[in-house]
């Protein structure tokens, strides 16, 4: 089997860690993208001497010249501003646009059969810049949201139940942000619902820990956002596409009617392979959790409508 090229753009915080993550994995030969030059060449100079230690074989190289990402399989859009305490989302949109569209535009001159990752935040918002931009069908074109907000769901009750995580399971659907809305429901230990194991109380404390998660790590990191969790959010998604191992990970994709909902990037259970989205699952959702799907839908909407306006 050929080796799969996979384009990290944005060597950063995000960007280095998943590249760490895709090379232990031996998920492919990885390309670092960024904008200030020397800074990916070193990490992936600095990441290739890491090999014969770690033991894997991949070939990574750093560049600021698109040229060099040409054939690319995956290409992972980490690059922008991190969140710093006190910037609005309509700070950081503003901010990340004009970099996501950059980007997408130089990437997929050179790689026009790529699936692109979008990491960027607002992530909802800068998915679907990527997907304007890029003109690509909506298999192709997927948001990394729902694979950290659940990630960081299960940790919670691992560490309540002092459990294995291995066990736990769960589904965190809608935007990235305070809107997301996190399933009890569909949260389970084994099989067995987490509704079964813990008082309301404890679950609805874990629940809107979930919720502000992202910013509970922006206020004690305060230079920047998370960043290990993350990059291995994004190559969990990698992984299932490159191994075409059709899991099922909540993500940020466009809705054509599902859920009612249209013309938006919105997080919610995908089956992904080596064709990106392959399906989407429409789950049974109570009265109340679709009320706050659809809000979610409407902040995200309202990003998107502020990025038309930008483009005026
Ligand atoms: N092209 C390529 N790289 C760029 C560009 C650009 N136009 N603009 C900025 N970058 C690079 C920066 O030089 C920097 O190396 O993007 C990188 C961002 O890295 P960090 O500042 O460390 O930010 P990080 O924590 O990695 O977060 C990046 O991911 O999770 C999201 O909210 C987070 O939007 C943020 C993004």
């Amino acid at each position: 089997m050929d080796r799969k090229k996979i384009t990290i753009v944005g060597a950063g915080h995000v960007g280095a860690h998943a590249a760490l993550w895709a090379a232990t994995k031996e998920l492919g030969d990885i390309v670092l993208v960024d904008i200030v030059d020397g800074v990916p060449q070193g990490k992936a100079l600095d990441l290739m001497e890491a090999s014969p230690i770690e033991d894997f074989d991949a070939r990574i190289t750093g560049t600021t010249d698109y040229k060099d990402t040409e054939g690319s399989h995956l290409v992972i859009v980490t690059a922008g501003l991190p969140r710093k305490p006190g910037m609005s989302r309509s700070d950081l949109l503003a901010a990340n646009t004009p970099i996501v569209r950059s980007i997408v535009e130089q990437a997929i001159k050179y790689s026009p059969e790529a699936i692109f990752i979008i990491v960027t935040n607002p992530l909802d918002a800068m998915a679907y810049v990527a997907k304007e931009v890029s003109g690509l069908p909506r298999e192709r074109v997927i948001g990394m949201a729902g694979a950290l907000d659940s990630a960081r769901l299960r940790a919670f009750v691992a560490m309540e139940l002092n459990c294995s995580v291995e066990d736990v399971h769960a589904l965190v659907m809608g935007s990235h942000g305070d809107e997301m809305v996190p399933l009890a429901d569909y949260t389970t230990v084994a099989g067995i619902p987490v509704t079964q194991l813990l008082p309301k109380e404890r679950i609805d404390a874990i629940v809107e820990r979930t919720r502000k998660a992202g910013g509970e790590i922006v206020s004690l990191l305060k230079t920047g956002s998370a960043y290990y969790a993350p990059s291995a959010s994004v190559m969990e998604m990698a992984e299932a596409i490159i191994k075409d191992k059709k899991r099922i990970i909540p993500c940020s994709v466009y809705l054509q009617g599902e859920y009612g909902i249209e013309g938006i990037f919105l997080g919610v259970p995908v089956k992904l392979g080596k064709n990106g989205v392959e399906g989407i699952i429409e789950v049974r959702l109570t009265e109340e959790e679709r009320k706050a799907l659809n809000r979610s839908a409407e902040s995200v909407r309202s990003l998107i409508e502020e990025v038309r306006l930008g483009e005026g």
